[in-house]
């Protein structure tokens, strides 16, 4: 089969396509023919093992998984031990270990069924961003109908989930983000957007809730932008350290947060059936229409990498597999 691999950790176009060995699912595992699978954040980090603490997870050397890609959607091909409720030919969706090959293994708690009116571009654009989205929203700010959220990022993977799962749950939406972004995430439905390179988007404050993906901004303005007992989420952002990549901020809210009554916390995204199946039901409804920024093949996905991190993206990057 097909599929996108790196020996070592490197920059996107260290990524090759080789034609290597379908793999064999093991205990609790299935096969699934990768339809499209998803690219961003998560492969750049695992492609080049930055920030170096990736390394202590995903190989101090090189990568133990050599086979690039975590979202996918697909169909099952072979089953593996012990696994009884998903079955050869059922179309799923959720995160894999390969995902950019034609075939890739996946744990079976980590897919769930894909309703036959979702595409399969659109499944593989939301596994990890529309999990990490209602998990910041549902579970750590416990956005209620009529809360006021500001989304930070808001075109992005993530955010582009955030603002329409936040539409949902009932809240007013703020999206921020930078000018070629605007128009999509008023789209999206968000009630404000405020353009970050005209002001910034404490202009909108106070929040009940902040789900901040994107520009790093000080604990300090994300605390003085929250009501008296708000929360920020922070998700991420990117700053190119080599030792914390970003991460300085949630260890900082981590230590803030007892002595204020707003909360600032961080959050560990975990993709499993029960968040994929609600987010199915969205995609089925017709309430959440997933942002994709397409790549045609698999030969073109070291590119659409590299395309990722000039900032150009919308939404999710999506390769078409097969
Ligand atoms: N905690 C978790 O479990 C988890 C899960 C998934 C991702 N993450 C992390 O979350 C972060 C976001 O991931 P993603 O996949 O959504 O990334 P992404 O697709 O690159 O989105 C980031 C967005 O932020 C916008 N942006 C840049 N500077 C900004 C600023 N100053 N203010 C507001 N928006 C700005 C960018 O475009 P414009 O500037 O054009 O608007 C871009 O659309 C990454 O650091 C990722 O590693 C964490």
């Amino acid at each position: 089969m097909k599929a996108l691999v790196q020996h070592g950790y490197g920059p996107p176009k260290s990524l090759k396509v080789a034609d290597i060995d379908t793999p064999a699912p093991g205990p609790g595992e299935v096969l699934v023919q990768v339809a499209a699978a998803g690219l961003g954040a998560d492969v750049w980090h695992l492609t080049t093992g930055l920030p170096y603490p990736v390394r202590l997870v995903a190989g101090l050397r090189r990568p133990h998984q050599t086979i690039a890609g975590l979202d996918l959607a697909g169909h099952v091909t072979a089953i593996g031990e012990g696994v009884h409720d998903l079955a050869v030919g059922d179309r799923v969706f959720g995160t894999g270990l390969g995902a950019l090959a034609e075939t890739a293994r996946a744990r079976a708690d980590k897919l769930a069924l894909l309703p036959g009116n979702v595409g399969f571009e659109a499944a593989a654009a939301t596994p990890i961003s529309g999990v990490t989205a209602l998990q910041a929203l549902r579970d750590k700010a416990e956005v209620q109908a009529g809360q006021r959220v500001a989304v930070l990022g808001a075109g992005g993977a993530v955010g582009s989930f955030a603002v329409q799962i936040a539409k949902i749950l009932g809240a007013e939406v703020t999206g921020v983000c930078g000018p070629a972004k605007a128009d999509l995430v008023a789209d999206l439905g968000a009630d404000h957007v405020i353009d970050y390179t005209r002001s910034d988007f404490d202009t909108g404050a106070p929040f009940d809730a902040i789900i901040d993906t994107a520009g790093h901004r000080p604990l300090r303005v994300l605390h003085r932008a929250l009501t008296p007992r708000g929360t920020a989420v922070i998700v991420g952002s990117e700053t190119g350290g080599r030792w914390l990549g970003g991460v300085d901020r949630q260890l900082r809210a981590a230590l803030l947060s007892p002595f204020t009554t707003r909360r600032l916390g961080s959050l560990i995204a975990a993709e499993d059936r029960a968040e994929l199946e609600t987010l199915a039901g969205y995609l089925a409804e017709g309430r959440l229409h997933p942002v994709t920024t397409p790549a045609e093949n698999l030969e073109a996905a070291p590119e659409a990498l590299q395309r990722w991190t000039k900032g150009t993206t919308v939404g999710r990057t999506v390769v078409t597999v097969q």
